[in-house]
Parts: structure tokens; C-alpha cells; sequence
């Protein structure tokens, strides 16, 4: 009988080294059993082992998707290391999805990078169910009662646009990159609505905030970030990006929790003077009810998610604005010229101006449409066993919109590559609406900040260009690539805004 004693140490080895290669063996297994596409499930790619297709991600997702689509049809799937996942390319096929089965196809994923940053909880990330729907309608009626449906917005909104407008002043007319300016101005507006109150453009510590969940945002497209998905077990290596996305996660959840202790702290039940006031009235409204999903945590969850779903994506329109305002010289003149006929240079423009001013319409609605900020919208995941196009997609599919095929989609689009409002106006100068515009998404899960987003833009434009020509120092054309990451923003650039000769 062999004793422990009498076993050697190279005894030892071989032993450890077979039960390693077995574990390892069994987890292969594992993870080609996970890789096997589910019965009538759409065509696609062919998978590598272990990680599938997740490298294809790396660069620009959304133009690889459009051109597996002309090959495997505008609904195909990929394998993301294990994570079965359906693409849905073109407006056709979007459609038949999010609005013809809008409540199979609103759920997110339970992917391991959300589950560890917001649990599941919160509203953007939240499963499709109570939890959801609780704190989507909390959250559209306070934007109503604090935001939009007060006479007063508009002018909060105006206001805003003169602190922007002055902090632009004090350039002179020299090159500076607009990305800080525009992002404390847009998120001042949320700000209003979820604090009762907006930052001054020197409060560092929220800007900071800002900034690190920006780079989260950008991160969360990484492929590091898919690799996390696949092998939830990487958090334990002590490099790589998704260690960045923890850390930045973890410093943003805390000024959070601090920033609503301040802003709840004078706080009388029932008189809510905020987003944060009338959630804090929910959850005390609700908190014998054990099911109800308000609680601490989820309120930092959704003030997180909305001030950054606000503020990263309306910045970027944006940005891509004043960018390609000073790349078309002649679309610009044309907006000045609707400016001055409509408004003139005695007044600020207002929402009433909007409906009349259809040639500044249609340059935010090319913009949107050309830059596709959130090309891939946010994932979604099925709640049902379903059937599209033939195809059976399981109960719990992780499913991808490409929201930039939908914008590109030659069917509904002539020349779609090519920068042009006209697209959205009829032959008589009029705007006209187009049936494959989403760039707020479709159906249950469509974006929640549109109308706030749309009064947004319109008056950040136009008071903008009221006042300033804008141009490239020197008419050096900077970078127009997109920066990659869940949003397109443009890379840093240097603008010049000079006060128009009115
Ligand atoms: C031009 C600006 C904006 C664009 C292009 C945009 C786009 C989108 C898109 C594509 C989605 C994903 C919808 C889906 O899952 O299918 C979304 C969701 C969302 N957006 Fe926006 N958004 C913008 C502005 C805003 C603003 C200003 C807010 C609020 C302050 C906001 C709050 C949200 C929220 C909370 C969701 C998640 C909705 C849910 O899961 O129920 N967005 N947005």
C-alpha cells in the first residue's frame, strides 16, 4: 500500500498536471457544448473555439453586422464566447422585431458586465418586468412634472444656452475643443430635472464624474468587456480594461450616493422638488410591500443611467454637429439664413420657432441619421420563445439592433454614405418625417429621453448659430472618424465660433 509519505514530489506533479488537464478539459467541453448554435437558429459567422466571434468586435461592430447581413439575411446570430446572440440589420426586419413583438424583445440581457454594475436593477439595464416598468413611469411622469410639461422649462433650457453661449465668448473667436463646454451645458439639463439644479461649469468633482462614466461607456464596447461576458472569471486578472470599467464603476456609484444624501437631505414627504424627492415618496409609499422594486440602490442605479443616457448622447449629436457645420460651409449658411428670417437677432429662439424652421429640422435629423450615436442601440434579450422569419429565437437570446443599417439601409435610403438634409425635405422645402429614422430606438424599450433630447438639441443649435459662425483654424479638416465605443463620438477637435455681423 502506497503511503503519503512514500509518494515523490514528481509523483505530486503528475497528479496536480492530469487533475488540471482534466478540469480544463471539462471546462472546454463546457464552453463548446455553450457554443452549439440552438436548433433553428439563424445562420451567421462561423465561430472560433472558445471565443467565437468575439474578435470581429474589436473594430467598428456595427459595419462588420451590416455586411454579415448581405451574406447570412438581415437576421443572423454570432456566437460572443459562448453568448448566443441574434443581429437584427435593416429597418424590415428591426421593425418586425421591437414593435410587432415589442414585449418578446424588451428585455436586456443578463450579461455578467450588468449584473455586476447595476445588478439588473435600476431602468436602462433592468429586466423586463415590474422592477422596469415601476421606474420607467416614475421616470417619465417626473420628466413631465419637473422637466417639459413646465411652462418655465423652456426658459431653464434658454438659460442654460446663455451660460454656454458666454463661456464660448470668452474664446473670442480663438480654436478650443467644445467637448467639456457642451457636456456641462447638456447635463445641466438632466441636472434640473433629477437635482432640482444645475452645476457651474467649474465644478470639477461632477465633471469628473462625468468623465469616468464617459470612459465607461466607451470601455463597455471593449473587446475586454465582451471577454468579461464570455469568462466572468477574468475579473480576477490584474490587468486588462474591465478592471478600468470596475473601478471607474465603483468611484461613480459613490459620488452618486453622496450627491443624492445632499440633494434629499431637506426633503419633505410628499412635496417633491425632484426626481430624486419623488422617488424617495415611492419607495416610502411602497415600503411595505415586499415584491416593490424602489430601493437606495436603485435609485443610484437610474440617476446614474439617466444622467449619463442624457448627457453622452446629446453631447455627441452635438459635437457632430458643430463639426459638420464647419465642414459644409453652405448647409451652415442656409441655418443662419432661417435663423435670421424667422428669429432675427432681438430675440432667443423658442420651441415656437421649431415647427417653421424645417431646413434646421432636417440638418438634426441628418446628423442623427449620419452619425448614429448609438449604433447598436442598447442589447436587448428576449422574454418568450419566439419565431421571426422562420427562425426559433429561445426564451433569454441576447439580441443586437443595428440601428446604423437601419440608417443606411439602401432600401430606404438613396446614397446613404452622403451627408444630405435635403433627404428630409419634399420638393416644396417642407420637412417630411422618414418611416426608417430610429435613431431613439422602436417599441417598449425605445429611449425615454427623446422629446427632452429633441427640445434639447433644437435650442443649443440654434442659439448657437444665432450668434457665431463656426469654423476650422487655418480650415484645417480635423479627424472625421468616429471614436468607438456603445455611442459614436467624434475624436477631439478645435473649433473656432466668431461672433456673426449681425
Ligand atoms: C439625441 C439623444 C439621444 C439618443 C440618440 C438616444 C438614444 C437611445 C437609444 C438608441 C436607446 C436604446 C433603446 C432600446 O433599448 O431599444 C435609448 C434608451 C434610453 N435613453 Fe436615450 N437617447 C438620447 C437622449 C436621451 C436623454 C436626454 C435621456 C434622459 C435624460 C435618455 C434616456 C434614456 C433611457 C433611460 C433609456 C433606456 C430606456 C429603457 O430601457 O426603458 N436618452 N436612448
Amino acid at each position: 500500500m502506497t503511503t503519503l509519505q512514500s509518494v515523490s514530489p514528481k509523483q505530486t506533479g503528475t497528479a496536480l498536471g492530469g487533475v488540471v488537464i482534466i478540469f480544463l478539459s471539462i471546462l472546454l467541453i463546457r464552453q463548446l457544448l455553450k457554443q452549439r448554435r440552438p436548433r433553428g437558429f439563424p445562420p451567421g459567422p462561423t465561430p472560433l473555439p472558445v471565443i467565437g466571434n468575439v474578435l470581429s468586435l474589436v473594430s467598428e461592430p456595427h459595419v462588420y453586422m451590416k455586411k454579415q447581413s448581405e451574406i447570412h439575411g438581415q437576421i443572423f446570430s454570432m456566437d460572443l464566447g459562448g453568448i448566443s446572440t441574434i443581429i437584427i440589420n435593416g429597418y424590415d426586419a428591426i421593425k418586425e422585431c421591437l414593435l410587432h413583438q415589442s414585449e418578446i424583445f424588451a428585455d436586456r440581457p443578463s450579461l455578467p458586465l450588468f449584473k455586476k454594475l447595476t445588478n439588473m436593477g435600476g431602468l436602462l439595464n433592468c429586466k423586463y418586468g415590474r422592477g422596469w416598468i415601476e421606474h420607467r413611469k416614475l421616470a417619465v411622469s417626473s420628466f413631465r412634472f419637473f422637466g417639459y410639461g413646465q411652462k418655465t422649462f423652456e426658459n431653464k433650457i434658454s438659460e442654460e444656452c446663455m451660460f454656454f453661449i458666454d463661456a464660448i465668448d470668452e474664446y473670442k473667436g480663438k480654436s478650443f475643443d467644445p467637448k467639456h463646454l457642451i457636456t456641462n451645458a447638456v447635463s445641466n439639463i438632466s441636472n434640473l430635472i433629477i437635482f432640482g439644479e444645475r452645476f457651474t461649469y467649474d465644478d470639477t468633482e461632477f465633471q469628473h464624474m462625468i468623465e469616468i462614466f464617459s470612459e465607461n461607456v466607451e470601455l463597455a464596447a471593449n473587446a475586454w468587456a465582451f471577454l468579461y461576458n464570455a469568462f466572468p472569471w477574468i475579473r480576477i486578472l490584474p490587468f486588462g480594461k474591465h478592471q478600468r470599467l470596475f473601478k471607474n464603476a465603483a468611484e461613480v456609484y459613490n459620488f452618486l450616493l453622496k450627491l443624492i444624501e445632499r440633494f434629499s437631505c431637506n426633503r419633505v414627504p410628499h412635496s417633491p422638488r425632484h426626481f430624486i424627492d419623488a422617488y424617495l415618496d415611492e419607495m416610502d409609499q411602497n415600503s411595505s410591500d415586499p415584491e416593490a422594486s424602489y430601493s437606495k440602490e436603485n435609485l443610484i442605479f437610474t440617476v446614474g443611467e439617466l444622467i449619463i443616457a442624457g448627457t453622452e448622447t446629446t453631447t455627441n449629436v452635438m459635437r457632430w454637429a458643430v463639426l459638420y457645420m464647419a465642414l459644409y460651409p453652405n448647409i451652415q449658411e442656409k441655418v443662419h439664413k432661417e435663423i435670421d428670417c424667422f428669429v432675427g437677432n432681438n430675440r432667443t429662439p423658442t420651441l415656437e420657432d421649431k415647427p417653421k424652421m424645417q431646413y434646421t429640422e432636417a440638418v438634426l435629423h441628418e446628423v442623427l441619421r449620419f452619425c448614429n450615436i448609438a449604433p447598436l442601440g442598447i442589447f436587448h434579450a428576449t422574454t418568450k420563445n419566439t419565431i421571426v422569419r422562420g427562425y426559433n429565437i429561445p426564451k433569454g437570446t441576447t439580441v443586437i439592433t443595428n440601428l446604423y443599417s437601419v440608417h443606411f439601409d439602401e432600401k430606404y435610403w438613396s446614397n446613404p454614405g452622403l451627408f444630405s438634409p435635403e433627404r428630409f425635405l419634399d420638393s416644396q422645402g417642407n420637412f417630411c418625417k422618414k418611416e426608417a429614422f430610429v435613431p431613439f430606438s422602436l417599441g417598449r424599450r425605445h429611449c425615454l429621453g427623446e422629446q427632452l433630447a429633441k427640445m434639447e438639441m433644437f435650442l443649443f443649435f440654434t442659439m448657437l448659430l444665432q450668434r457665431f459662425h463656426l469654423q476650422f483654424q487655418n480650415g484645417l479638416v480635423p479627424n472625421l472618424a468616429a471614436k468607438l465605443g456603445m455611442t459614436l463620438q467624434p475624436h477631439p477637435y478645435l473649433i473656432c465660433a466668431v461672433r456673426r455681423q449681425l
